[in-house]
Formats: structure tokens, C-alpha cells, sequence
């Protein structure tokens, strides 16, 4: 039995496994604060660590309670892989390492740049990023290797809001402070097709749609254009009504939402040939 406690939580600000990066984005315009624990003595444990540009920070995926051998990375064609050839989430131990940019010390407060972990995670250890150590970029990584390679190539699809997308996407920005739409647009500009750890599903009634965090995205694909035709609560109104239900992200946002569109789902296209399945792979 070991016994591991964290030394620290991360704020972020991000609720949703969605909203988080799959690895931080060196340009991404983000900060967040590290809290360490009081009265532990980390203040004399953080001596020293100022001088360096980078932290490790080793840390366990808490939203996380099972595990799989093969898992099927979010990016790239649909081929599951070995779960120690991954960075999936979902691992015997859950833990997860991030080398973040270490901005500012201020007692207790880490202030640190783009990150992917979700608000509250518990940190473990943080470690100096010492790039003679910890950075080998000229050797092979695998499968990430020619994955790496086709993602630089532009996005093969072009994706585009209906009005009514639109109107809802700018709703939920300016009275919720709720917007995936960046995230939404990278996602099927790589590749809309179904995919289960992308969460993109086809329906009974030929559209597709998109899981984003507590929200869905319904989407027709022709040839390379993708379009989104409306958004929408992911959990029904009966659902949301229920005791109990306090804890749904974006719960007072989702009844708001149907209350303002309470058909959000307009008539499926008229003409099936819009929705297709998707040509090519991302790769
Ligand atoms: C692909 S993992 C990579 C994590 C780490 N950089 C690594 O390589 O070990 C990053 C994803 O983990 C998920 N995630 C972040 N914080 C989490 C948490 N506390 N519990 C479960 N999943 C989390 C988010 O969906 C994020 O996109």
C-alpha cells in the first residue's frame, strides 16, 4: 500500500476534461496558479526553483477511475494503441507529467503557463525542467512521429456555424462565458468523422454531432466542408430537472439554454447527400 499526498492543487479555470489541451500549447495565451499546501514547509521547498524557466509537474488524472491495455488516441486515424506507447489518461496509475512555464513565485502561488490539466487536479511532485536532462528532440518517437508529420499539413476541412449555430455559440459566450468553438473548429477540421474517443457520433437521423464537455454540436459533412448546425444541452431537460443534478457542468447554463431554444434541433437536411461519410482520415 503506498500513500501519496499532493502538495498542491492547479486552478485553471478549465471544469471540463474537454476544454483541456491534450498537451500544453507553447502559444496558447493562458496562465494559471499552482497552490501548494500550507504549513507543510514547502515555502523552503520552493527555494532555489526561480531560476528556472520550466517545472515538471507530476500529477494524477482524478476524473479518472478506469483503465484500459489498448486505448484510441484522440488524434489520427481510429487505431488503438498500447496504453504505455500513449499519453492517454487512462492508465493502471493515473499519473500525469506536464512541463509547464514557470512565470512567477509568490509564497505559496505558482504562477505558470499553458497547461493541460483541469482546475483542481492534484499535484504529486514538481521537478526543474533541465533541458540537458529532459530533452531529446532528435529522437524517433513511434507512432507520434508520422502522426506529427500529417497533422502539419493545413486542416482538410473547412468548418463553418449555421446562423443559428452561430447566435447560440455567441449566446453562451457573451451570458456564460461558455465558448468551445475554437476547440469545435480544430477538432472537425482535422476529421469529422465518427470516432469514439473524439466523441463523434452519427444519429438515427444521418447527422452527426460532436460531445463538447457538457454540450453537443450537431454537423453535416459535404466533400470537405463541415458545417455546424446547431448546438445543444448534452443531457435532455427531464434529466437536468432531477434532484441531485447540482453537480452537472454548466447546469444553470444548459436550463437557460432551453429555455431559450426549447426545439433547438431544426429539421434534419433535406437533402441526405449532405451528410456523408468522411473521405480520408486526418492523416
Ligand atoms: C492526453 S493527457 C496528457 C497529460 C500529460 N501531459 C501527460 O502526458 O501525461 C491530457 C488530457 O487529460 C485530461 N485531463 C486533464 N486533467 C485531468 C484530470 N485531473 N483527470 C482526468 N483527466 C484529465 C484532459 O482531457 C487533457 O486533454
Amino acid at each position: 500500500m503506498l500513500a501519496l499526498e499532493p502538495i498542491g492543487y492547479i486552478r485553471t479555470g478549465k471544469h471540463l476534461k474537454f476544454a483541456a489541451l491534450h498537451q500544453p500549447e507553447e502559444a496558447a495565451p493562458e496562465s494559471h496558479v499552482l497552490e501548494m499546501q500550507p504549513g507543510r514547509g514547502y515555502q523552503d521547498g520552493l527555494r532555489d526553483l526561480d531560476g528556472f524557466s520550466r517545472i515538471w509537474l507530476i500529477w494524477w488524472f482524478h476524473k479518472n477511475t478506469s483503465w484500459r491495455p489498448m486505448v484510441l488516441p484522440p488524434r489520427g486515424p481510429a487505431v488503438r494503441r498500447g496504453v504505455f506507447a500513449t499519453r492517454s489518461p487512462h492508465r493502471p496509475n493515473p499519473l500525469g507529467i506536464t512541463p509547464v512555464q514557470l512565470r512567477r513565485i509568490d509564497g505559496l502561488l505558482l504562477h505558470l503557463g499553458p497547461c493541460d490539466l483541469i482546475d483542481g487536479t492534484p499535484i504529486f511532485d514538481i521537478k526543474p525542467y533541465i533541458p540537458a536532462y529532459d530533452s531529446f528532440p532528435s529522437e524517433p518517437a513511434g507512432w507520434i512521429d508520422s502522426l506529427d508529420a500529417a497533422l502539419a499539413a493545413p486542416p482538410p476541412f473547412v468548418v463553418s456555424l449555421s446562423p443559428l449555430a452561430q447566435a447560440q455559440a455567441d449566446w453562451l459566450q457573451s451570458h456564460w462565458e461558455i465558448d468551445f468553438q475554437p476547440r469545435l473548429a480544430q477538432l472537425l477540421g482535422r476529421d469529422p468523422s465518427p470516432h469514439r474517443t473524439r466523441r463523434i457520433k452519427r444519429a438515427a437521423d444521418g447527422l452527426l454531432s460532436i460531445g463538447c464537455g457538457a454540450w453537443r454540436a450537431h454537423f453535416a459533412v459535404l466533400g470537405s466542408a463541415v458545417q455546424v448546425l446547431f448546438l445543444e444541452p448534452g443531457f435532455p431537460l427531464r434529466f437536468l430537472h432531477r434532484p441531485g443534478r447540482e453537480a452537472v457542468p454548466d447546469l444553470a447554463a444548459q436550463l437557460a439554454f432551453l429555455e431559450r431554444w426549447p426545439a433547438a434541433a431544426p429539421l434534419p437536411p433535406s437533402s441526405p447527400q449532405m451528410v456523408e461519410e468522411n473521405p480520408r482520415e486526418a492523416t
